[in-house]
């Protein structure tokens, strides 16, 4: 049975990278977790002087550094998950911190970092078999992606998940208010960058995961999998 790429794009805390990776590890796929990079990225600004005292990030520094920075993923055994590494260091930690995230807004906004991520990206997928999921991949990463998924949820929905997340963790401080707000300025921001803003690809299958739990969107998910498979094969044998 002949292998496929699957990009998984949407909003952010939309839940999509749970379905991504949940959905890999059924399908036996390869999962690429793309906002890792540009938060591995981000964590080599901070460590090596290329974010400004104001904020802003010295590009000139860092298109002049950009061949010394080495990401790979390597799958952690115990989680069943793979961590990220940047030159040769377990950063998984670090890249989910607040510091990184954030910065990584402004970083994942350079175009010439953008074209060499994505020229990495599509590097790591040439033998198909991958999940991948951010923001950009059915459109700019995999624009031939066999199965496009584009997650979408109110942002209400996902303030109220991302507060009970929170809450699990112990954090008792940050608002519902708060989170809300910073969902709808990271939706404006993703949307209306000039660099490869949040859109869904035309052949995208939209999935508003409003009102369904994670053990239902990763159901739907891989029986959407299982179609896909299925009509490539037909495809495949009609030649
Ligand atoms: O999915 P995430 O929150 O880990 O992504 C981190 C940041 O990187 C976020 O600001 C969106 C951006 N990003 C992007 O621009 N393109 C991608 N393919 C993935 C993430």
């Amino acid at each position: 049975m002949g292998k496929i790429n699957i990009a998984i794009d949407g909003v952010s805390s939309s839940g999509k990278s749970t379905m991504a990776k949940d959905l890999a590890k059924i399908i036996g796929y390869i999962y690429i977790d793309s906002g890792a990079m540009y938060r591995a990225v981000t964590l080599y600004c901070l460590r090596n002087g290329i974010v400004k005292d104001d904020k802003t990030i010295d590009e000139e520094k860092l298109k002049a550094q950009l061949s010394n920075i080495d990401i790979i993923f390597k799958l952690n055994v115990e989680t069943g998950r793979p961590d990220t590494y940047l030159n040769r260091q377990n950063v998984e930690g670090e890249i989910r911190g607040m510091e990184v995230s954030a910065l990584v807004s402004p970083v994942s906004a350079i175009g010439f970092l953008r074209k060499e991520m994505v020229k990495q990206q599509q590097a790591m997928s040439l033998n198909k078999g991958v999940v991948m999921d951010g923001r950009d991949i059915g459109t700019v990463v995999f624009p031939d992606a066999e199965l496009k998924i584009f997650v979408t949820a109110s942002p209400e929905i996902r303030a109220k998940r991302r507060v009970d997340e929170l809450r699990m963790r112990g954090n008792k401080e940050t608002t519902y208010e708060e989170v809300l707000e910073n969902i709808k300025y990271r939706d404006h921001h993703d949307q209306n960058r000039k660099e490869s803003p949040l859109r869904k690809a035309e052949d995208a299958i939209v999935l508003d995961n409003s009102t369904i739990n994670i053990e239902q969107q990763l159901q739907w998910a891989v029986d959407m999998y299982h179609k896909t498979i299925e009509k490539n094969n037909g495809k495949n044998r009609d030649r």
